[in-house]
C-alpha cells in the first residue's frame, strides 16, 4: 500500500508524532547547522515568544540563542510583571498573546498538559513548543540528549542505558525513554530508591533497579537526574539528600561499575555532591556541557521544521 504523506508538524508537544526517520532528520539538521556555523542575516520578520512559568537557565537561553542565530525576534514574557498577578487566567493570557500574532510560542509550566492546552488555544496560527510541562514531557531536552549520545557513540545499536535518580518526577526521563524506544534501544534501566521509580517501568520500555551496582553493570551511557524537591510536594520520598548520595550518587569509582569508557549526561541543573560528584561532572567522562551546546542546534532544527524550513 502506498504511504500516506504526513502533514507537516505544527507543534512539538511530545515526541509522540516523531518516528525514527523524523528523529534522525532533526538530529541531522542540527548537526548540519552546527557544521555550517554561519546563518542567514537577522531579518526579525518572525517572532518567538518565551512563556516560562517556571525558572530555567538552559532551555530558555538556548531558545534565545537558537532564535537569534535564525534571525527571529525574541520576546520574553515576564510572569511576575504580567496581569497573571492580578488574577488573569492562563486561557485569557494565551488568547491575549495570540491576538498579538507571535509565530512561535515556547512554553514551560508546572502543570502536565499545559503545553497541549496552549496549542489548543493558539490553534494553527502559532507553533507551540513544549519546554517542559510538569512531570509530563520535555521533548527538546530529549532531542539534545539523543544528539549528544549519537555524536559520542555513532548511533544507538546495542546501547544499554541507565537513568539514575528521580525518574518518577522527571519529564526529561519520560521524553528520553520515548525517543530511545522509537530508535530501537531495548536495554533501558531505571535506577534509584523505589519511592523515586515508576511503578510500571514496563510501560516505559524499561526495568527498575534499586541497587546501583547491579543497574550499572554493562551500561555505556548513564543519565543522572536531579532530585526534584519542588515536585515531591513535601512527601517523604527520601530520608535525606546525604542518604541519597550514599546510595546513588555517581563518582569515578562507581562509574567503574559500568561498561569500560561509559560516559555520563545530566540535563542540569546539577546538585554537585548529591547526584554527581564535582570531579565526575567536570571530567572528560561527562558530556554535560556538550548537551548544553547541542541544545541550541536541536532547537534551531525544531524551529526550522515548525516554520516550514524558513526561519527568517
Ligand atoms: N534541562 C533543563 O531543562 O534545564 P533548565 O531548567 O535550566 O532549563
Amino acid at each position: 500500500m502506498a504511504e500516506v504523506p504526513q502533514p507537516p508538524l505544527r507543534h512539538l508537544l511530545t515526541l509522540d508524532d516523531l518516528d525514527a526517520p523524523a528523529l534522525h532528520n532533526i538530529l541531522d539538521t542540527a548537526a548540519a547547522l552546527r557544521s555550517q556555523q554561519s546563518f542567514a542575516p537577522p531579518e526579525h520578520s518572525r517572532t518567538l515568544l518565551n512563556l516560562f512559568f517556571e525558572n530555567s537557565t538552559r532551555t530558555r537561553f538556548s531558545f534565545e540563542f537558537a532564535a537569534a542565530r535564525l534571525g527571529l525576534r525574541v520576546l520574553n514574557f515576564d510572569v511576575e510583571g504580567s496581569s497573571i498577578t492580578k488574577g488573569e487566567s492562563l486561557r485569557d493570557t494565551l488568547q491575549t498573546l495570540r491576538a498579538m500574532r507571535p509565530d512561535i510560542v515556547v512554553i514551560r509550566h508546572s502543570s502536565s498538559g499545559a503545553a497541549a492546552y496552549a496549542a489548543e488555544v493558539m490553534g494553527e496560527a502559532v507553533a507551540v513548543i513544549n519546554a517542559g510541562d510538569g512531570f509530563h514531557a520535555h521533548p527538546t531536552q530529549a532531542l539534545l540528549d539523543l544528539m549528544t549520545i549519537r555524536d559520542h557513540r555513532g548511533g544507538f545499536d546495542g546501547l544499554a542505558l541507565a537513568i539514575v535518580g528521580d525518574v518518577r518526577h522527571s519529564r526529561v526521563a519520560r521524553s528520553l525513554l520515548q525517543g530511545l524506544r522509537v530508535l530501537g534501544v531495548a536495554d533501558l534501566r531505571l535506577i534509584g530508591p523505589a519511592t523515586l521509580l515508576p511503578s510500571h517501568p514496563e510501560a516505559l520500555g524499561a526495568r527498575n533497579f534499586t541497587d546501583l551496582a547491579e543497574g550499572l553493570a554493562g551500561v555505556e551511557v548513564i543519565i543522572a537526574l536531579r532530585l526534584q524537591n519542588e515536585r515531591m510536594l513535601g512527601a517523604s520520598l527520601l530520608p535525606s539528600a546525604e542518604e541519597y548520595r550514599q546510595g546513588y550518587g555517581l563518582d569515578h569509582e562507581r562509574l567503574g561499575w559500568a561498561a569500560p569508557g561509559a560516559f555520563v549526561l545530566h540535563p542540569g541543573p546539577i546538585n554537585r555532591g548529591v547526584e554527581i560528584s564535582s570531579q565526575l561532572a567536570d571530567s572528560e567522562r561527562s558530556l554535560i556541557l556538550r548537551q548544553v551546546e547541542n541544545g541550541v542546534w536541536v532547537r534551531m532544527a525544531v524551529m526550522q521544521m515548525l516554520l516550514g524550513g524558513d526561519a527568517a
